[in-house]
């Protein structure tokens, strides 16, 4: 599988596009979010097409390094961006920077068994099985390096499936019609789970989703810039219904018979999954996973320094700007088959 840059375009393209017929004719429509943005910010996107790290990027990685900043130790960012930050972050599990949880871990692989749902929800995000484990540490380890995450997948292509009624509106959902899967079952099963718990978990937030064509069913996996950190940024909310006052976007096939609505819930679709963080000298782990909801609200510093212009109506925050893109992970939500092979990687 080649490094997916080259579905940048394509997506990016579209939303462009979109942004720019869009702004022509602002005057006409009735938007019930402001759209202007404060004049400081850099434009992204000119900066996709250059090498130095544009300033979402630095942003970016200004967050991941919260993220992975022990609780005794201050974040190697500036201090009002740190309390700014948080309260743009929607943990939908406690974020607990330590490492010494680590040590917990064998005493919860216990409760795991015995069935608190919601400690082995959080302590699924915050250690994963071992296959997942090892793969982070791949990541880190190979310096960061997409392809060998690609190399993990089984190189079986499996069509995608037709899934709520996708050909009949001649929507293509993914990247490319064929997927892969990883060569471990349990990783399979990991994406999925993370998919549903975000689910489970989103109301907790004040976040609403379905586990369909229209929402919930993608996001893009990365290896993090300055650690080569795994992570997922999950793109929900995809495609709003058509509405002439609230939304009056026409977003082609996919958005046909949408029954996602345009609305408050939009400034919550950007949702950050970050697997445990492994050292790079030595076996230990220096942070545990986080899984969370970044509120980009337009009074907040999410949306003022990481969502682009261009893209600012659909709230959308680029995979790009944490690190390198390593594939798509898609929750393809069929009937009646175990959640591992809804898991479609393009
Ligand atoms: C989410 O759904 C629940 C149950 O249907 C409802 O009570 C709640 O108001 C909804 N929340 C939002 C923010 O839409
Ligand atoms: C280890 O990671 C740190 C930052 O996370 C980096 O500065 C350093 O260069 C890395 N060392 C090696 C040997 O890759
Ligand atoms: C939207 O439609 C999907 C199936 O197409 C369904 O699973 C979901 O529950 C619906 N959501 C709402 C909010 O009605």
């Amino acid at each position: 599988m080649k490094p997916l840059g080259s579905s940048v375009p394509l997506r990016l393209a579209f939303a462009v596009s979109f942004a720019f017929s869009f702004s022509l004719s602002t005057s006409s429509l009735h938007l019930p979010i402001s759209l202007s943005k404060p004049k400081s910010r850099a434009n992204s996107f000119s900066s996709l097409f250059s090498s130095s790290p544009s300033s979402s990027q630095s942003f970016a990685s200004d967050l991941l390094s919260l993220l992975a900043t022990p609780s005794d130790r201050k974040p190697n960012i500036p201090s009002d961006e740190v309390q700014q930050l948080f309260s743009r972050l929607k943990f939908l599990v406690p974020f607990t920077p330590d490492k010494s949880s680590y040590s917990r871990r064998v005493i919860l692989e216990d409760s795991r068994r015995g069935g608190d749902e919601k400690e082995a929800g959080n302590e699924m995000v915050w250690w994963p099985p071992e296959p997942v484990m090892e793969l982070a540490r791949l990541a880190v380890d190979s310096g960061g390096d997409p392809a060998a995450i690609q190399r993990a997948l089984d190189p079986t292509v499996l069509p995608v499936p037709d899934v709520d009624r996708i050909n009949e509106d001649k929507c293509q959902l993914t990247r490319t019609p064929y997927g892969r899967r990883f060569a471990s079952e349990e990783i399979n099963s990991f994406f999925a789970s993370l998919f549903e718990l975000i689910v489970t978990r989103g109301p907790t937030v004040g976040l609403n989703l379905s586990l369909c064509r229209y929402d919930l069913f993608h996001g893009h996996m990365f290896v993090a810039t300055d650690t080569g950190r795994l992570g997922i940024l999950f793109h929900a909310r995809e495609y709003p219904a058509y509405d002439k006052e609230d939304f009056p976007c026409p977003l082609g096939y996919c958005q046909s018979g949408s029954n996602v609505t345009y609305d408050e819930s939009m400034n919550l679709r950007n949702i950050l999954w970050l697997a445990p963080l492994p050292s790079n000298v030595t076996e230990a782990w220096l942070a545990p996973g986080v899984l969370v909801v970044l509120d980009a609200h337009p009074d907040g510093i999410i949306y003022q320094r990481l969502v682009p212009d261009y893209l600012d109506v659909v709230r959308t925050i680029y995979e790009g700007d944490f690190g390198q893109v390593v594939a798509d992970v898609n929750y393809l939500n069929i009937e009646n088959i175990a959640s591992s092979k809804k898991i479609f990687i393009c």
